[in-house]
């Protein structure tokens, strides 16, 4: 027994102390020239594809990414949804970093404490995301801590998203004059255009994404909505999803035959290779709250198909949910997602729990958000009629190294009474 113990507290003790292990990485991102939906255009590649190489690393791990950027302007990759603990100012964000210039490169390095989940990083900058930059970010579970599902067959990653065949600098503009980015030109799933399910939408000669699996197996398939503004319903023909995660939580495992996915958000699903592969399968990813008739356009259309399938996919994709008009079905669904507090993985606030109960209030705010107005020539969003404008100096760093005036704190308390917003900048 006591030989037990000790042979328990060290193995314990060699986990708590053990130096974690490090993994390091190279992204260097430039333009290329593809043609996702038969017009060639301007994309963002990461290490030269589109989108980019998976990250995928362990809980705890130390990560080391040394981003180049071979771009004409200024670069910041962000880790969506990755927490940095201690270390805010390798966020990617301008508030907490400074961009790395053209010709540039700069070292990105935090660890994934605690954490494990899908995720992406993408350029934060100068709408770049719309042209892409990004790529997947998996975190997984150590060994010793088991998954609360069998191990998958495989592990298959889906970036879908709304696309424009307008170059990034071109959409900016766009919108810097006041424009509407108006309906999208597609949806791309991994970078590629729709399958030409039907002849009168779909042009000849677009490349379209094949998912090949095999029959009887079950896969992880993590599905992140990569586009800048629209919701999309996915969807896989004749399969249920399971949803087991979503951004770092395992989720009550729950089957659903198409879940609708908003811009930013990451969810993995369990899926089970049990139709008789008499075709291949659609995967579809639809733009939600629309109206589907004139969106038609805008789907995106891959294919699942089985080792043993017996001929093309064909006939009419499965159905989005009929409700463009009433949002109570996607609000329950949304609901419908809880975490499983039970299962392992990450520890939840393993920092150390903080009362909020105690934490005493000394500063109350009330926000307004009003329509964009113009400001500068440009079209800005407010809070109190103020707009927010990024220092020289980004805000952490400037309390990190106690530089005085890079910001000021004072934004108004109350939304201004009066005249409709100012159009007044504030850093
Ligand atoms: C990530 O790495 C783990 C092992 O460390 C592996 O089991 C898993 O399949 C990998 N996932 C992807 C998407 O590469
Ligand atoms: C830039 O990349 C080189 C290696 O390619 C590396 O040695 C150097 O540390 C990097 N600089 C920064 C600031 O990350
Ligand atoms: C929650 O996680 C536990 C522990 O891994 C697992 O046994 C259980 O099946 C999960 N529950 C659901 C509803 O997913
Ligand atoms: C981006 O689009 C604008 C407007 O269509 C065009 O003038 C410009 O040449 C494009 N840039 C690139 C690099 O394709
Ligand atoms: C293709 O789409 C058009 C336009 O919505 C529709 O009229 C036509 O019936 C579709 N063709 C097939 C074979 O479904
Ligand atoms: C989900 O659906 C599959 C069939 O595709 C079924 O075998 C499984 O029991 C369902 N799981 C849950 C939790 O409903
Ligand atoms: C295969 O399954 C589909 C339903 O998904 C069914 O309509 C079809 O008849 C089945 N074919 C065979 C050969 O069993
Ligand atoms: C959707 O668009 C079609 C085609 O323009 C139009 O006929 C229809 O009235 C629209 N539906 C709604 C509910 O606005
Ligand atoms: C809140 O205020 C009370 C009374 O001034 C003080 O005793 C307490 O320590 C404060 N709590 C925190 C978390 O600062």
């Amino acid at each position: 027994m006591a030989l037990l113990r000790l042979i328990y507290f060290s193995v314990l003790f060699g986990l708590c102390f053990a130096a974690d292990p490090f993994a390091n990485f190279d992204l260097e991102l430039s333009y290329i020239t593809v043609s996702p939906l038969g017009v060639p255009q301007q994309v963002i590649a990461v290490n030269g594809k589109f989108p980019g190489p998976t990250l995928n690393v362990t809980t705890n791990y130390n990560v080391v990414v040394n981003v180049k950027n071979k771009l004409d302007e200024n670069l910041l990759i962000t880790w969506s949804g990755v927490q940095m603990r201690r270390v805010s100012w390798q966020d990617g964000v301008l508030g907490t970093n400074c961009p790395i210039p053209p010709k540039w490169n700069w070292t990105y390095q935090f660890q994934v404490k605690d954490q494990i989940g899908s995720f992406f990083y993408f350029p934060s900058l100068n709408f770049q995301r719309a042209a892409g930059g990004f790529g997947p970010f998996i975190i997984t579970n150590r060994n010793i801590i088991p998954l609360p599902f069998n191990t998958p067959d495989g592990d298959i990653v889906i970036m879908i998203g709304d696309w424009y065949t307008q170059n990034h600098t071109a959409l900016r503009t766009a919108l810097d004059n006041g424009k509407d980015l108006g309906m999208p030109d597609g949806v791309l799933i991994n970078g590629k255009g729709p399958y030409r399910y039907n002849t009168t939408l779909v042009p000849d000669g677009i490349d379209y994404e094949t998912i090949n699996v095999e029959p009887g197996k079950t896969y992880r398939i993590r599905v992140h909505n990569v586009g800048v503004s629209t919701c999309l319903n996915f969807r896989i023909q004749s399969h249920n999803l399971l949803l087991a995660e979503t951004e770092g939580h395992y989720t009550m495992q729950q089957n659903y035959t198409s879940l609708d996915i908003y811009v930013g958000q990451s969810y993995s699903f369990l899926v089970t290779m049990d139709q008789n592969a008499s075709s291949d399968y659609y995967m579809v990813a639809s733009p939600r709250f629309v109206n589907q008739s004139l969106w038609q356009r805008v789907t995106g259309v891959g294919i699942l198909h089985y080792s043993n399938s017996k001929g093309k996919a064909s006939g009419p994709l499965p159905d989005p949910p009929n409700d463009a008009y009433d949002t109570s079905y996607a609000i329950n669904q949304a609901m419908s997602i809880r975490q499983n507090g039970s299962a392992s993985g990450a520890r939840p606030n393993p920092q150390g729990s903080f009362h909020y109960g105690s934490i005493n209030v000394t500063d109350t705010f009330v926000l307004r958000s009003m329509p964009p107005v113009v400001i500068d020539g440009k079209l800005r969003a407010t809070f109190n009629g103020i707009s927010f404008v990024n220092p020289d100096t980004p805000i952490r760093l400037a309390d990190k190294f106690n530089v005085k005036g890079a910001y000021k704190l004072d934004f108004p308390s109350r939304p201004l009474t009066g005249p409709p917003p100012n159009g007044q900048i504030s850093h």
